[in-house]
């Protein structure tokens, strides 16, 4: 692999036309790479009969560069093994300063890379948006993956155009009719690659650069991602104790799309209040926006009946409403979807097929007979039994540990807690010193588009067994001790 790298690099940089040998090109090529770490000690190089054969150069060119090289200690040869690169030259990772530094990005690229940056991948606590993988039923999910893989069709195999396979969409249909309010028939069901591809392609299909997307504030990282991605000019809207609030934006920017969790508000968890769904479609309704409805943690509520979805709720076809299996399965499973007016699916799954492609439909198959046989409700079951005790371990060991220092979200709902500081303290410092010991304390100002006007940390606790939890807090509290004696 590593030789056929050699042989490509090298085939590009020879100069057929210079009036410098060929022989001395391929030592000076050589040797530059082996200098600048490109090339590290024990490397094998392509044995000279190959090198020659494809550059199309004479043996001996090749023999000359790689005995002159020997001669100066940049390579070795071994008996019968080959020529390698002297042991004493060190790779060189690339420098740390320039990956940070992405060149020739567009000013999309360049936002969307400064905003966001390389995403951490997190596990334990208190990694938010991570569902018990652990206990998910493997060997069930398993069973029926291998049956549906083993009997998928060329026509499921091939290049696949429905928009997600029907007998999925029929069972998410009656799901989202029945558990969510959401009105819905198949045919209007588009399967994504989770809600992020769905947001993506809602902002892209609806809404033209540099329209106006109205995001609620806090909130969430991957639709300002979504919406930075499709060039969209993007706007804070400000959450209350009933939700996003339209009646606070007057700057006379009207939005073309408002993207909204009234569910269970990420991250504040503030469920939105009828009368403020009522006013938002009221809003988008007079301004012409539409409204991309995310529900993405709705089946795990813990106090009262769930409100129906905004989208049942809207007279007329205003609504996008996307939704996910990361938090109800797993977030690997990459399968999320859209219910889109009839008037508008065609034109969703044309893009979808053209942009990113369909597939995964005997995995589609097996999650169609996981819902229909009852092992979705069921793990849906166990799961918020478990991640309600769970909140419940995390509030006690927080007061036990902490006192009165943080103020708790309610946490009616969902799968994390949001846990306010006192002003004194420095979230990015805390959520830093933590990160260092492998406890994930995301903090609050990560969701803000403007400047944050709450200083807190997000904590996950779906995935975050008891132990965890109770490491985890004692983390947080040794932390904050130390910040408040530090200052
Ligand atoms: C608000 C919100 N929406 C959607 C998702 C799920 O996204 P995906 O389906 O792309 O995994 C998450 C996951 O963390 C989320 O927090």
């Amino acid at each position: 692999m590593l030789e056929q790298w050699i042989i490509d690099a090298l085939a590009t940089d020879l100069q057929r036309d210079s009036r410098e040998g060929l022989a001395r090109q391929l030592m000076r090529l050589l040797r530059e790479r082996i200098r600048n770490g490109q090339l590290g000690g024990g490397t094998r190089l392509p044995a000279s009969r190959d090198l020659a054969h494809s550059l199309g150069l004479g043996r001996n060119t090749v023999l000359e560069a790689y005995e002159q090289l020997q001669a100066e200690g940049y390579l070795h040869s071994q008996q019968g093994a080959g020529t390698f690169v002297a042991p004493l030259f060190r790779a060189t990772p690339p420098q740390s300063s320039q990956r940070g530094q992405p060149l020739g990005l567009s000013a999309r690229g360049k936002a969307l890379f400064h905003s966001v940056g390389l995403p951490q991948g997190m596990q334990g606590a208190f990694a938010p948006g991570m569902p018990e993988i652990r206990q998910f039923p493997h060997t069930c999910w398993q069973t029926l993956l291998a049956r549906h893989q083993r009997k998928a069709s060329v026509a499921e195999l091939a290049y696949t155009t429905d928009g997600g396979l029907l007998p999925l969409r029929e069972a998410l249909a009656d799901y989202l009719q029945l558990s969510r309010g959401v009105r819905c028939q198949p045919q209007q069901i588009l399967i994504t690659q989770g809600a992020q591809q769905a947001m993506e392609l809602a902002g892209r299909l609806l809404a033209d650069p540099g329209d106006v997307a109205w995001l609620e504030e806090p909130g969430y990282v991957g639709a300002h991602a979504a919406m930075r991605g499709a060039g969209l000019t993007l706007v804070p809207v400000p959450v209350d104790d009933e939700g996003m609030n339209p009646a606070a934006m007057n700057d006379g920017r009207t939005p073309r799309l408002i993207y909204t969790t009234p569910s269970h508000q990420y991250p504040s968890g503030v469920v939105m209040s009828m009368p403020r769904r009522l006013a938002l479609l009221a809003h988008a309704a007079q301004c012409g926006a539409w409204i991309l409805e995310d529900d993405y943690d709705s089946e795990f509520r813990y106090s009262s009946q769930p409100l129906p979805a905004l989208q049942g709720l809207a007279q007329d076809e205003r609504v996008i409403y996307v939704g996910t299996m990361s938090k109800v399965m797993y977030p690997g499973l990459r399968l999320g979807y859209l219910v889109v007016p009839d008037s508008l699916i065609d034109a969703f799954r044309a893009a979808n097929a053209r942009l990113y492609r369909e597939g995964s439909y005997p995995v589609q198959a097996a999650l169609a007979e996981f819902i229909t046989a009852g092992h979705f409700a069921r793990h849906v079951r166990r799961m918020r039994e478990l991640y309600r005790e769970r909140q419940q371990q995390l509030r006690q060991a927080l007061t036990n540990s902490t006192g009165e220092a943080l103020i708790l979200s309610p946490g009616h709902a969902g799968m994390h807690l949001v846990a306010t500081l006192p002003a004194t303290v420095d979230e990015q410092a805390i959520s830093q010193a933590a990160a260092r010991e492998q406890v994930w304390l995301r903090p609050l100002a990560r969701h803000y588009l403007s400047t944050p006007t709450h200083s807190g940390l997000v904590l996950g606790y779906a995935g975050v067994d008891h132990q965890e939890i109770q490491h985890g807090v004692a983390t947080l509290a040794r932390l904050l001790q130390e910040q408040v004696h530090h200052d």
